[in-house]
């Protein structure tokens, strides 16, 4: 394990392109729960009563309650040494001109709070809002929000901005992810199931660009990673700066 975790430092002191893709496992060191595995929210919960189109359409307020819940436990956790330590990988990127991108599937905003600048919310943001009759997009803290909230230009129901299971990734986030994983020396592929599409298929794209690829989790997740580090996010992440 030593011996690879020097080998992906080296790789990543020498680097001038680096992405990043996480997901529920960096936070789960911050304690908040994963969707899959034996403690994941989709153990107790069903993704189609809470987390698609249809479900909203049906029942806004019980989607309205899940996610007040879920903002609500998401408020009181902060970031993690492993978000703290892609911080200074990107930093220490700028410092030398390099590139860094982030692209996470999470939505709880922890990166930004840890500090990341250069992230891409590809599942979109718990604290932000949407309007389903003229699209506007505000942020929104409040814990618990009052159900069902309305738009205060439109007066129409705000939902939250989330992609759901049916719903298509902003397609400018989808272009900018692309360019991301076909132009890096190296990618970082830490703590997700890589079960959800397009999010599972990044680290092929980016091994068949030329990309060495690394996997931190402490589970067999990703084929397509040259090294897996086989941990937790917290305790790996930060070795690698
Ligand atoms: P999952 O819950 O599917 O997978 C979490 C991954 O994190 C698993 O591979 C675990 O082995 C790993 N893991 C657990 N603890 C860890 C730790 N301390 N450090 C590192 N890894 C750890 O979460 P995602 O892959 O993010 O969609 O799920 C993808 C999407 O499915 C989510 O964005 C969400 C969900 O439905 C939406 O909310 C739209």
């Amino acid at each position: 394990m030593e011996s690879f975790i020097e080998e992906v430092r080296g790789r990543l002191s020498t680097a001038s392109r680096v992405t990043v893709l996480t997901g529920a496992g960096i936070s789960a060191d911050s304690g908040i729960p994963t969707f899959r595995g034996p403690e994941g929210l989709w153990k107790n919960f069903r993704a189609e009563d809470l987390a698609t189109p249809e479900a909203f359409e049906r029942d806004p307020k019980l989607v309205w309650e899940w996610y007040n819940w879920r903002r609500e436990l998401i408020a009181a956790k902060e970031p993690n040494p492993a978000h703290r330590a892609l911080v200074k990988i990107e930093s220490g990127m700028e410092a030398r001109q390099g590139r860094f991108r982030l692209l996470t599937q999470n939505v709880d905003g922890l990166h930004g709070r840890a500090g990341s600048r250069n992230v891409i919310e590809l599942h979109g943001n718990i604290w932000k809002v949407r309007c389903t009759g003229c699209g506007t997009v505000t942020e929104d803290r409040r814990v618990p929000i009052p159900i069902p909230p309305h738009c205060a230009s439109c007066g129409k129901m705000l939902r939250p901005h989330i992609v759901w299971f049916g719903e298509s990734l902003d397609p400018r986030d989808m272009d900018r992810a692309v360019e991301a994983l076909e132009n890096c020396d190296v990618m970082l592929v830490i703590g997700t199931s890589g079960v959800v599409q397009p999010a599972a298929t990044f680290a092929s794209t980016a091994r068949g660009a030329g990309a060495f690829v690394v996997e931190i989790n402490p589970d067999a997740s990703s084929s397509a990673a040259q090294i897996a580090l086989r941990g937790r996010a917290a305790e790996i992440v930060p070795q690698l700066v």
